[in-house]
């Protein structure tokens, strides 16, 4: 016959303890945990209850063993990608964010420092896994293998991309000016048209590059990284004034990133210059003048009286010649930010270098943190054009972002890559430095956000020269671009005040600013901005404070004492005294030693015949009420004085 209850499975306790290997009192713990009860002197355990707590210690001892792995940690990871490392809820993550001053969400990015700490605190060793992030992320490197590898077969000829270099004054910009009215038909020079870091010359038709680079960072940049952007340096140097640091720095750089050496000797117009010498030179740093039984090219020229020019030209297609540069034209574009910008009218605006490949208008492209698609392409021109093919530079409009000079450029097939892509790389999360507990001074934290980043820097410098040492200066985020939600949120975090420098708030972002009472001060005059900033700096100087003695009263009789507050009775031996006044109380010693302190407080009233005064005088008896410590007694000194804050300012 069936039963109709099945007979509940107990556990004895005591063999229960034996086979877990635990005393009573942790058992009770480890229910209590599991919200179990237990009743006193209960004997057994049900047996889905020893289950429960079975798989409790089982999955305890599984974490802990966890935590004495190493765990391999991304440079950059999503909030609830680490809570799922850590086995913890993405709340917990985030609370334990909080406690270490960083505001985030659950999908933001932090980066690995800030992770390894939380994974740090919970009994994790961490290491971390720089190459998960590289396998996606297109480096210089990777830029150079991949055009390496490219096919032959499906190259073609591109045009040689030209980069000028060369010491100060020796007239780099007079050249690439002479260059390009020489050549190019002037165009209705545009905003946008001076935004176009590079232009193309034809001669004898053949196309070239000239990428007019912003000095050498680029260039550096690239170099580092075992890339470049050139394929023929054209060295300036002027005649009249030979090689100097700066002309040794490039023909370090071009001969490190394996681009051939034109030298331009330029100023030949000028009276008095002497070739040989330089040539001289140019020998002892190992460019051996063809005419002296050597590789190099040297072309004389005037940059300012447009002499030898073609000549030069026709040396950078002589050069090409030798070993042509060529790409495949029918693949997606892979290319490097030349310079970028924030526009005024059209937004995130960048000069690119197509390597290989056409880029088209409607391409989606990821270049280092930002992403987009490009609506409009223009020549250097200014022109719209629908492709860029090879070796042209275009400005690209349609990014989400200002990107950064020397990012690679990569189109992909759908939105959807492009923005995890740049995702992947977008800024972390910064962690907020734990402020030193015994520096006490006071922190002026900033996000910056301007339109360029020239600007950018002037601002940076401008205010890190402005900060005394007596504050401490915390540059939290400082980007191109407008102000954005993730500014205002790390604004909040670090308690920061946002810049906005010739940049606008977006709506929404001046909203959230609102209501999370962060301050957003824009401004479109660096002097005004700084003006702002010494006030900031000012409100944060420790304050000085100046004490001033007014005079001592002599008490003669004690009507009510308190440990807190007192009324008492004297007469002022001494200058004057005031309510709001602090005082300290002194004992003489009857031995005739110095005066003892034995308390100290504020007068919070003072009384003369029964009527409330402010002031009283030498000779003066007062009745006098006292908030503060010390036991008054008849016969004890009150000195009396007062204490002013003073700011300091900067001078
Ligand atoms: P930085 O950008 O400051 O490094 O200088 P740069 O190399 O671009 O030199 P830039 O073209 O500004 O020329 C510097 C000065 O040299 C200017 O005053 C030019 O007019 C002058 N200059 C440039 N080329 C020639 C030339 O062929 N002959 C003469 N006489 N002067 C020249
Ligand atoms: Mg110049």
């Amino acid at each position: 016959m069936k039963t109709k209850f099945r007979s509940k499975q107990t556990i004895k306790i005591a063999d229960f303890l034996l086979d877990i290997g635990l005393s009573e009192g942790q058992l009770k713990h480890v229910l209590r945990e599991i919200n179990i009860q237990m009743e006193e002197g209960q004997k057994n355990l049900d047996a889905s209850e020893a289950a429960r707590v079975r798989q409790y210690l089982n999955e305890k001892r599984r974490r802990e063993a966890l935590k004495r792995q190493t765990i391999q940690l991304p440079s950059i990871i999503k909030v609830q990608d680490l809570a799922k490392r850590l086995e913890l809820s993405v709340g917990e993550i985030l609370s334990i964010l909080l406690k270490n001053g960083v505001m985030a969400n659950l999908n933001d990015d932090i980066d690995y420092d800030t992770a390894a700490i939380i994974a740090n605190d919970l009994g994790y060793n961490t290491e971390e896994d720089v190459a998960a992030l590289e396998k996606d992320l297109l480096t210089p490197e990777k830029l150079d293998e991949i055009l390496k590898k490219e096919d032959p077969q499906e190259q073609k000829d591109r045009p040689p991309v030209v980069t000028i270099m060369g010491h100060v004054d020796h007239g780099k910009t007079t050249l690439l000016d002479t260059i390009r009215s020489a050549n190019v038909a002037a165009g209705e020079a545009g905003g946008i048209t001076q935004a176009i870091s590079g232009y193309q010359v034809e001669h004898k038709g053949k196309m070239i590059t000239f990428i007019d680079t912003p000095g050498h960072e680029t260039f550096m940049f690239m170099r580092k990284r075992g890339a470049s952007l050139a394929d023929v340096a054209i060295l300036v140097v002027a005649a009249d004034d030979g090689v100097k640091p700066q002309t040794k720095e490039a023909i370090e750089h071009a001969k490190a990133a394996g681009v051939p050496i034109i030298v331009a000797l330029n100023k030949m117009d000028k009276p008095g210059v002497n070739v040989d010498l330089v040539k001289t030179q140019l020998a002892e740093l190992g460019l051996q003048p063809e005419d002296w039984g050597g590789k190099t090219v040297i072309v004389p020229i005037s940059a300012l009286k447009k002499q030898g020019i073609d000549e030069l030209l026709e040396m950078v297609i002589l050069t090409n010649d030798l070993t042509p540069t060529k790409a495949i034209y029918d693949r997606p574009a892979l290319g490097s930010v030349i310079e970028s910008r924030l526009d005024k009218a059209v937004g995130p605006l960048a000069t690119i270098l197509v390597h290989t490949g056409t880029l088209k208008v409607g391409d989606y492209v990821t270049l280092g943190r930002s992403a987009g698609r490009i609506r409009r392409l223009l020549d250097f021109h200014g022109k719209p054009i629908k492709e860029a093919l090879p070796s042209m530079p275009v400005a690209v409009i349609g990014l989400d972002s200002v990107p950064q000079a020397g990012d690679i450029l990569q189109a992909v097939e759908e939105q959807a890559e492009a923005r995890t892509k740049a995702a992947a790389r977008r800024a972390p999360v910064k962690r907020l430095g734990k402020e030193d507990e015994n520096d006490e001074r006071k922190t002026l934290a900033l996000v910056i956000k301007s339109d360029s980043q020239g600007s950018l820097e002037a601002i940076e410098q401008t205010i890190r020269a402005m900060v005394p040492s007596a504050v401490r200066l915390s540059i939290i985020r400082s980007e191109v671009g407008s102000v954005s939600d993730s500014d205002v949120l790390t604004a909040k975090a670090a308690g920061a005040i946002i810049y906005a420098f010739n940049t606008k708030v977006a709506g929404m972002s001046s909203k959230l600013a609102m209501k999370e009472h962060v301050p957003v001060k824009v401004f479109d005059v660096i002097y005004r901005l700084s003006e702002d900033v010494r006030q900031e700096i000012e409100e944060r100087l420790p304050v000085d404070i100046v004490r001033e003695n007014l005079g001592r009263l002599k008490i003669i009789k004690v009507f009510f004492s308190t440990p807190k507050k007192k009324i008492v009775g004297g007469e002022v031996a001494e200058g004057t005294i005031e309510v709001n006044a602090q005082v300290i109380i002194r004992r003489k010693d009857p031995a005739g030693g110095p005066a003892e302190e034995i308390g100290h407080g504020k007068i919070i009233e003072l009384q003369r015949e029964r009527q409330a005064i402010t002031h009283a005088q030498q000779g003066d008896q007062v009745g006098l009420t006292i908030e503060g410590k010390g036991k008054i007694k008849p016969g004890d000194v009150l000195e009396i004085y007062k204490e002013e804050k003073v700011r300091r300012v900067i001078t």
